[in-house]
């Protein structure tokens, strides 16, 4: 019993990080890309990221899986995967939006942004690079299991045996992958704008809550969640999501550049509509506040049809399922300074 106690949500956290740094180290090290791109990718998917998606990936995996808390390390391989893949698109969609054409940024997560270091054409095809590898990761064993015997093959193009689960994890990234494209065509056609609230909610939704949503779900996905549990793992995620962008826009204003890790101000720079321009920052604070304490009720139902509740823990303790790690992880969210 001793040894079936779930880790703590920080030691969680480490841990889950730690397998995603070395599955970005094993797949720059091995994925075949030309010298001077394979560099580039590299360094814009390292730095201080606070690595949310995949958190929410491996989050959702630990509060729907069966599986006891105490043998969730090492993580599923496809947990693995989809916490990687969705990686790379954010990082893929972070190194466009700071290109000169989009909204022109010279720092990200504390240094130069990609297009400073190296230059804008290499930066377009960084973007364009890990937006492919985050499917080849996702539908090839370019990040073998390390359980498996056949690690080979690497750069082909295999087919894994667990297909029908690459598939419905293509199936949630991709069309959400284009909502986040689509949300940024239509954050810069909002620039010196003055649109209205479901404007602006709709433009959030897509740009930043479809990624954060690609995660909730895909890590739903890996523990095979019922039609019931993706869906309040949805609304939890789309409410999530709306937030961390509306927390984006607020911190924007009012934290400094060294604190931030990337340009204070940016927004204003170029009149981008956000919810501090539309509300102001006390109420924009406000409404992210009351979108995390929906998306908590979210939650608290999904326990309920998994007959668990958050405070339940001796039920925890003793069957190793259910680890709050979700509702941690959208506490330190609301908390978050940069
Ligand atoms: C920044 O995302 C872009 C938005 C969608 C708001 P993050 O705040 O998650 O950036 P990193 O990954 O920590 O650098
Ligand atoms: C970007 O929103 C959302 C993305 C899809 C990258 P922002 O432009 O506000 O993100 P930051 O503030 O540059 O990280
Ligand atoms: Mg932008
Ligand atoms: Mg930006
Ligand atoms: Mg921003």
């Amino acid at each position: 019993m001793a040894n079936n106690s779930p880790i703590d949500f920080q030691q969680f956290r480490q841990r889950v990080i730690e397998q995603l740094h070395q599955d970005i180290e094993y797949l720059f090290a091995h994925v075949d890309l030309s010298f001077s791109l394979q560099q580039a990718c590299h360094y814009a998917m390292t730095g201080k990221g606070k690595k949310v998606r995949p958190l929410l990936v491996a989050s959702s995996f630990a509060t729907v899986s069966s599986q006891p808390l105490a043998s969730l390390f090492p993580l599923p391989i496809f947990v693995r995967r989809a916490m990687l893949a969705v990686e790379l698109i954010h990082v893929y969609s972070l190194v466009h939006d700071d290109l000169p054409c989009m909204d022109d940024d010279e720092l990200r997560r504390g240094r130069a942004t990609c297009h400073i270091v190296f230059d804008e054409a290499t930066a377009l095809l960084v973007g364009d690079a890990l937006q492919s590898l985050a499917f080849e990761v996702l539908t090839t064993n370019i990040i073998p299991d390390t359980d498996s015997t056949s690690n080979l093959l690497v750069n082909q193009t295999v087919i894994t045996a667990s297909q029908p689960l690459s598939a419905q994890l293509v199936t949630t990234l991709a069309p959400r992958a284009r909502r986040m494209v689509t949300g940024q065509m239509q954050d810069l056609e909002g620039e010196q704008q003055e649109l209205t609230y479901p404007q602006l909610k709709a433009i959030h939704k897509d740009k930043t809550g479809a990624l954060i949503e690609a995660s909730v779900l895909m890590g739903a996905v890996c523990a095979s969640s019922t039609e019931e549990q993706s869906q309040l793992l949805l609304d939890f995620a789309q409410k999530i999501g709306l937030a961390f962008q509306v927390q984006d826009d607020i911190l924007d204003v009012v934290a400094d550049t060294e604190q931030l890790g990337k340009p204070s101000g940016s927004d204003e720079k170029l009149d981008k509509s956000t919810y501090v321009k539309l509300m102001g920052v006390e109420q924009a604070k406000a409404y992210a506040s009351e979108l995390f304490a929906q998306a908590k009720q979210d939650l608290f139902d999904l326990y309920k049809i998994q007959q668990v509740s958050s405070v339940t823990t001796t039920v925890q303790k003793n069957y190793g399922y259910n680890s709050g790690y979700l509702e941690q992880l959208a506490d330190r969210l609301w908390e978050r300074e940069r």
